[in-house]
């Protein structure tokens, strides 16, 4: 989503602004523009990609001060005019911003009165026009930031910069940002990977914080007044950019990288004599997970599904009641927090607003979170103060896969750990951890022989909708091979539970409808056959991932297997025929398979 970066020091910005906005491009954008002070306040701005920005202005803008951005539209259509920077009618000041103005269209036209003139239709714009106006009136560069952010409501990550000012004043408000502090120089960017090779000391704003920013000097202060503590951290790990290597897209690439990175996750966390899993940065011993009486997972998207099948192996491991929410939605329905349950956020980027808002309401009403996070030092990883780690390593295509493994392998370790403090056996135990570990390999043995993919690719690709049935772990499954086939091919697709097809998507069949059937053999499997059966019965064509050697196998008109394992851990290998699946039928449709359009890879406004 919108992207921000920002430089002062000695060296030319143009170009470091626009490595900068590279390095974001990953999140998802559709305009981008720089402002560099050069004397005067000059800006640059255009849809589409970066590339096309930086050959607007080939030889680069003057300046050693500039902010820049990515945006992805909010409020006003994709067009030059709403891209970022805005700047005033004087052309004294000019704003970057993530995050939504909620009172825009209240302030608007009151400063249309006082004469501003309005140059775009982003609710962000006013923000420009009302630090301006408080400048006019005498009022330092700060204070006037100040004053503009007490007349707005909203969230805000925001950079300004100052006709004659060396230096870029920055404020934080529910949209992250992060201050890099180099020798005689500074960055700023709303993502640390964006700093990660120019420096390691960086200082993470807090909401309400605002930071005066100089070549190499920081000045902490608070928008209600007064100054800040300024907490430097270490930027603990560097990902350095992900190269494609090989592969043609990022998404196949991380498709390719689960073995390993699901190696990266377990590892040191099993305890195979023992049955046990150890999750040491959940900070909770045995007893206090007996005494858990209700365990909360909240994700949103590939994250939610994950949540979906952590909940049910905790039920099923631990004996204790478990509930996946929708974290978009947990806040705004009053819900109860019972302080004794144990609340877990799981989110790849860290950065997600529904799901931060969801952690912050928790928090306000007295209970606790626990992060599941991949991207070390985000924002919900620091808003939970304690979690897990997944590891799933730089995930740059928008379409998640590696990091759903990765989270729900996390999941399964952590009803392992909850459930031995319970009623898990160590027998029981030991012949999960056993099948865990032997996971990775088996993917890799899947992905070297993934099937008949191709077969599957030519039923889907020109259907009006594809039907995705599951049932018990296998529904979120179908959930997740829904949500990518939708978000990278854009094919309309439906996930069921496969028993409550019969109770109304079952009209939308015709002779030739693809249905895509999970069917792992658990204790459901025979019951997913009658769901196959049913839908063979409307002249439905059956896409089938299954367990390798198994009789479900006739039941398929193509059918892909995978390798066997206990019918918990099955989701880890299911999952992948799947995202072929989407990768695949993607680029038969010419799609931009690691940029899909509309989408954003860290969705930082709710
Ligand atoms: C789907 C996808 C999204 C994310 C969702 C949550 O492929 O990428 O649905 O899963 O936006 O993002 P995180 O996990 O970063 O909180």
């Amino acid at each position: 989503m919108c992207g921000i970066f920002g430089y002062v020091g000695n060296r030319q910005a143009t170009p470091l602004l626009m490595e900068g906005l590279r390095r974001l491009e990953y999140r998802g954008y559709d305009s981008s523009g720089v402002a560099v002070i050069n004397g005067q306040i000059e800006v640059a701005k255009k849809i589409g990609k970066v590339s096309e920005l930086a050959s607007m202005i080939p030889t680069g803008i003057e300046g050693n001060i500039g902010i820049s951005h990515t945006r992805w539209a909010t409020h006003g259509g994709v067009t030059d005019e709403n891209a970022h920077p805005h700047i005033s009618n004087q052309s004294n000041v000019a704003i970057v911003h993530n995050g939504i103005i909620e009172n825009a269209r209240q302030l608007r036209p009151r400063l249309e009165k006082q004469g501003v003139k309005f140059l775009s239709e982003t609710d962000s714009e006013v923000l420009v026009h009302l630090i301006a106006h408080y400048l006019d009136l005498g009022s330092t560069p700060l204070s006037s930031v100040r004053r503009a952010l007490h007349r707005v409501r909203g969230t805000w990550g925001l950079c300004v910069v100052f006709e004659g000012e060396d230096i870029i004043i920055c404020a934080r408000n529910g949209s992250p940002l992060v201050i890099g502090i180099g020798e005689g120089e500074s960055f700023i960017a709303s993502d640390q990977h964006a700093l990660t090779q120019y420096t390691d000391r960086a200082i993470f704003l807090e909401d309400g914080e605002i930071a005066v920013v100089s070549a190499g000097k920081v000045q902490m202060h608070l928008l209600s007044g007064g100054r800040a503590a300024q907490n430097i951290t270490t930027l603990e790990e560097d990902w350095g950019e992900a190269d494609l290597g090989e592969f043609p897209h990022f998404m196949l690439k991380e498709i390719h990288e689960q073995p390993e990175a699901l190696r990266q996750c377990i590892s040191g966390r099993t305890l195979s004599s023992e049955g046990n899993c150890k999750l040491g940065g959940l900070e909770l011993s045995s007893k206090e997970l007996q005494k858990i009486p209700h365990v909360r997972l909240l994700g949103c998207g590939t994250s939610l599904h994950a949540c979906q099948v952590g909940r049910l192996a905790i039920e099923k491991l631990a004996r204790v009641p478990a509930s996946a929410h929708v974290a978009s939605e947990f806040r705004h329905n009053d819900p109860i927090i019972d302080p004794k349950a144990l609340f877990l956020a799981v989110s790849q980027s860290g950065e997600t607003a529904d799901t931060l808002s969801a952690v912050k309401e928790i928090q306000l009403k007295g209970g606790k979170v626990r992060g599941v996070v991949n991207v070390v030092g985000s924002t919900i990883a620091r808003q939970c103060g304690r979690g897990v780690y997944i590891h799933s390593g730089p995930e740059q295509a928008v379409a998640s896969t590696k990091a759903f493994t990765n989270m729900t392998a996390a999941l399964v370790m952590f009803s392992i750990q909850i459930g031995r403090a319970r009623s898990l056996t160590r027998n029981r135990g030991r012949d999960l951890v056993k099948n865990l570990n032997a996971i990775p390999d088996q993917l890799e043995a899947y992905l070297a022989n993934p099937g008949p993919i191709m077969e599957a690719v030519k039923a889907v690709k020109e259907a009006k909708m594809v039907l995705f049935l599951g049932r018990g772990v296998s529904a979120p499954v179908a959930r997740e091979g829904a949500l990518k086939l939708m978000e990278v091919a854009y094919i309309p697709c439906l996930a069921y539970p496969a028993a409550e097809m019969k109770h109304g998507p079952i009209a939308l069949l015709e002779p030739g409808s693809p249905v895509v059937v999970i069917a792992p053999n658990d204790e459901l499997k025979e019951k997913t056959r009658s769901n196959i059966q049913e839908c063979r019965a409307r002249g439905a064509k059956i896409i089938l991932i299954h367990e390798e050697g198994d009789d479900i196998a006739e039941e398929a008109d193509i059918s892909i297997s995978v390798p066997i394992t206990t019918p918990l851990l099955s989701p880890l290998l299911t999952v992948v025929p799947l995202q072929l699946l989407a990768y695949n039928t993607a680029l038969e449709l010419d799609c931009d398979v690691d940029r899909p359009r509309n989408l954003a890879k860290s969705v930082t406004v709710e």
